[in-house]
């Protein structure tokens, strides 16, 4: 038997529990419909929590992202800092022991590293065991690196700008490459920035006196083909620059590198995974900040492959940077490009903060990105790309305008903007403006969620069998 201090265990809509536990003290409170509990005292194990997965056929890997939350959570009230969780039986066992490992160690998520310690600190899970056959072992240790990269993913969301700056990102990508002998990272500065002409991060760092940084990491796994790309937003903090935003929700801002702690803590688990793929990450990362040195509403700009953009809003920063590291990344030789972003608050008007959205050029990649959304309930929606759109990203004295004066199609508008700077590389991009933060799902609570770094590993694993 499992050392455990709490046993869980799932129980169907309309099922009987398991006769070990069916004369249990509380075992007549047990009910089968979806995230209800009950604690129980068997004499041993100690202590039992039965969790209602609902319907037998119902159940996937979601439900038990949310039912191990709930565990994990009733066993911090409790005091129980070891769960054995008895895997139920199911289609994708694998998938089931997975989505166990990530919901509890995703519910045990607390940023407070700024707090004075309490007298008595809260009970943190020490241990899962999960019960089931041996050959469930390599999905539930592959699931316990990638949630606790996503972990880490949360922690640099939610350290305050004045902590999680461009350098520190830069700091975070090493420690990531000096861990892992497969990765290495280059980051350049501010004049590195400048030789290199990459006009959009130049722009948008230049009202800042905190230095921007061009983040490179590679990871050599082996691939065969041309390594795959991946590229984030690194806004470290976004004031919206002369286009200043109203102060009320300014401090959220501080997540505007979402995208760029998804990529690097999503290469740092790729590495540990030993995926059989190369990948070129890029992270542009700067703060976005009104000054006597701020581009201004009007400004021209020529990002790196040479195309001139109006700066009509400077609060339109996000593709401004991302732009350059498109293209640098294609130049790099990615064959394949994932970007991910906080990129407008439109895609929370549209998705809320549920799906993501996606825009692409690519049919294939796009179908991966959301296949593999589904996989991991990193949920990511597909939005079109047309014609009517590109004209709207058209400027009157430069190539491109960097916002429309209307606001039609918010978010489509950006990705249509983006789509300028990848060639022909198949490319898909994902705002994920609504489902970085507050997403609200009882393993992701309130505040940073780590959005896209499940799903980034999940993309590559794919590309990698592919
Ligand atoms: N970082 C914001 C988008 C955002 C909004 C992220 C809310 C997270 C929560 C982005 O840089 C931005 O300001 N976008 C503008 C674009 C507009 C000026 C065309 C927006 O969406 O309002
Ligand atoms: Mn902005
Ligand atoms: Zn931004």
């Amino acid at each position: 038997m499992v050392e455990a201090d709490l046993l869980a265990v799932g129980l169907f809509e309309g099922e009987e529990l398991p006769a070990e536990l069916a004369e249990a003290r509380g075992a007549t409170d047990a009910k089968g419909g979806f995230k209800k509990t009950a604690l129980l005292h068997p004499d041993s194990p100690a202590r039992a929590l039965v969790v209602g997965l609902g319907k037998r056929e119902d159940l996937d890997a979601e439900r038990l992202r949310v039912a191990a939350a709930l565990v994990a959570k009733e066993a911090e009230r409790i005091g129980a800092a070891a769960i054995a969780w008895a895997v139920p039986e199911g289609e994708d066992r694998e998938a089931l022991a997975a989505a166990l490992v990530v919901g509890s160690v995703l519910a045990g998520y607390r940023f407070d590293r700024f707090r004075e310690p309490e007298d008595e600190p809260p009970t943190r899970l020490e241990s899962l065991a999960l019960i089931g056959p041996a050959e469930l072992e390599g999905a539930a240790s592959g699931a316990l690196v990638v949630a606790e990269a996503q972990n880490r993913a949360r922690e640099l969301q939610d350290l305050p700008a004045n902590f999680a700056t461009p350098t520190h990102l830069a700091r975070r990508a090493e420690e990531i490459a000096a861990a892992q002998g497969s990765v290495s990272v280059e980051a350049m500065g501010r004049e590195e920035i400048a030789a290199k002409e990459m006009g959009g991060l130049v722009a948008v760092s230049r009202g800042s006196a905190e230095e921007p940084r061009l983040i490179v990491l590679r990871y050599s796994g082996g691939g065969t083909g041309a390594p795959l790309g991946l590229v984030g937003k690194g806004v470290t903090f976004d004031t919206g620059g002369i286009s200043l935003k109203p102060s009320a929700a300014m401090h959220e801002m501080k997540m505007d590198m979402s995208g760029a702690a998804a990529v690097i803590e999503a290469v740092g688990a790729i590495a540990a995974l030993e995926l059989p793929i190369d990948v070129i990450a890029v992270v542009p990362a700067t703060e976005n900040m009104p000054s006597g040195t701020a581009i201004k509403p009007g400004d021209v700009i020529t990002q790196y492959n040479g195309k001139t953009v109006e700066v009509n809003n400077t609060d339109a920063e996000g593709r401004l940077i991302l732009a350059d590291a498109l293209a640098y990344c294609a130049e790099l030789g990615a064959g394949r490009i994932v970007d991910v972003a906080t990129l407008t608050g439109a895609v929370i008007v549209a998705l809320g903060s549920t799906y993501a959205a996606v825009v692409s050029n690519d049919d294939a990649l796009a179908g991966a990105v959301v296949d593999a959304g589904e996989a991991t309930g990193e949920l990511a929606w597909r939005l079109p790309l047309h014609p009517e759109y590109k004209e709207l990203t058209k400027g009157t004295v430069a190539d491109l305008s960097n916002a429309a004066a209307k606001r039609k199609a918010g978010t489509i508008y950006a990705g249509s903007f983006l789509e300028e700077f990848v060639g022909d590389t198949p490319w898909a991009h994902l705002d994920i403006a609504g489902t970085a933060w507050d997403v609200g799902r009882p393993y992701t609570g309130k505040g940073a969620s780590g959005y896209g770094v499940r799903l980034l590993v999940e993309v590559t694993r794919r590309l990698s069998q592919a």
